[in-house]
């Protein structure tokens, strides 16, 4: 008997998967950058050269000798204790407000799972993170957004969509995935004022807090809101960006009651983290991450400077883009009409790969914008492939205004 084909497979796929989870273009582009030779300022992908390999070696070595049973055993659905409990204190609330997940994106799809219905209006910045998206998207939401700028958040906007009673609100206060941007003090009270108000849970996805290069980081939305007395943020948080994102190992801090709902829809997605990967964190960020975290502060910080001049040097004036204060995405504006998907196909031509804006917006818009990763890049693929996509913003602006 011959294979079946595709489509016996295809047209076997619920609704949901048809219509609710798909590679969208953007992803298929994003192919392209895999291509040897491209300078790539498209992944999200920490430093590699700033994992602490030994420390993990070393900690692998103790654990398998000291506590294998435990460690190649089935474990907790709320995490392995020690680290548990080591989160809880660190971020001052009780171990059973914690839940250790397979990465924060693991966080966000059972956020989804348990409190979107089909038709759930879900209030998310423009632009915002493309994974939380792709992970609410199959729970069938309707997108709000309010758009996030210069100036930060519209509060206008966000007060009148708040009023609307949505579901929830996805924020990404500290240096956003994808621009970079920080909210300010007085708009982060702001923000936790008016969703307690109108009592709009805000979940807060705060997966680049510990990466500010100067200053001292602002108090997140989940303490500003414990502060009033209140339990209105579930915040999700990771060691991907501190430590490493392979052993997927991130939290959620939410009300009792919310980790215990988690808990059950985690049970039928993975059962638990695994139980090794959270020892090995557990082992190495006991005793603080502090020069681990300064490293890659340094790093990301000499990065962002480098762009920044870099783009400075070679674009045109028309074309704008901010300066974070941490993390690792710039966003860069293009004049209006231009296209970043058509600059995308023009810039891989030269070999040089980021990511268009597009796909970072719920309802559409931000044609004319795109994210830069500076994480990764040496210093002198930052040079090279900055001034090659200089070039080819000129070739486009050429063609428009032509
Ligand atoms: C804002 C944001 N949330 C969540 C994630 C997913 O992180 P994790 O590796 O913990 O799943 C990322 C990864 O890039 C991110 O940028």
């Amino acid at each position: 008997m011959a294979p079946h084909s595709d489509a016996y497979w295809e047209e076997r796929f619920s609704g949901r998967a048809r219509q609710r989870i798909q590679s969208s273009t953007i992803r298929e582009l994003l192919k392209l950058t895999r291509q040897p030779g491209i300078i790539s300022f498209s992944g999200g992908l920490p430093a590699p050269e700033l994992f602490p390999v030994e420390a993990l070696a070393a900690a692998s070595e103790r654990i398998l000798r000291d506590k294998p049973s435990e460690a190649l055993q089935y474990g907790p659905t709320e995490g392995y204790p020690e680290l548990r409990e080591c989160i809880a204190a660190q971020q001052g609330v009780e171990p059973e407000e914690v839940l250790i997940v397979s990465g924060s994106q693991q966080g966000l799809d059972l956020l989804g799972k348990v409190f979107i219905h089909p038709g759930d209006q879900v209030l998310v910045e423009a632009p915002t993170y493309m994974g939380a998206l792709q992970a609410f998207n199959p729970y069938e939401p309707e997108y709000l957004s309010v758009q996030l700028g210069d100036t930060g958040l519209e509060m206008d906007v966000l007060e009148a969509a708040l009023q609307t009673r949505p579901k929830f609100m996805y924020a990404l206060p500290t240096f956003q995935n994808p621009s970079g941007w920080l909210l300010d003090l007085a708009q982060r009270q702001q923000l936790v004022e008016l969703a307690a108000r109108y009592e709009v849970p805000l979940i807060e996805d705060d997966a680049y807090a510990a990466l500010y290069f100067n200053g001292k980081p602002l108090p997140t939305l989940f303490e500003l809101d414990r502060a009033r007395g209140s339990n209105n943020v579930i915040r999700l948080s990771t060691f991907s960006k501190t430590l490493t994102p392979g052993l997927r190992v991130a939290w959620v801090i939410a009300p009792k009651v919310v980790i215990r709902k988690l808990v059950q829809a985690k049970q039928g997605t993975d059962l638990h983290t695994p139980s090794f990967n959270q020892m090995l964190v557990y082992e190495v960020a006991q005793g603080g991450l502090g020069p681990q975290i300064e490293r890659i502060r340094a790093k990301y910080q000499r990065n962002r400077d480098l762009m920044h001049a870099a783009l400075s040097a070679h674009m045109p004036v028309s074309v704008r883009w901010n300066r974070p204060e941490g993390g690792m995405f710039l966003w860069l504006r293009l004049p209006e009409g231009m296209s970043a998907t058509e600059l995308f196909k023009r810039s891989i031509e030269q070999k040089v790969a980021f990511v268009p804006g597009l796909p970072f917006h719920a309802n559409g818009g931000g044609e004319n914008t795109l994210r830069l990763s500076f994480s990764q890049p040496t210093e002198t693929q930052i040079q090279e492939g900055i001034a090659r996509l200089g070039q080819a913003v000129e070739s486009l602006l050429g063609m428009v205004s032509s």
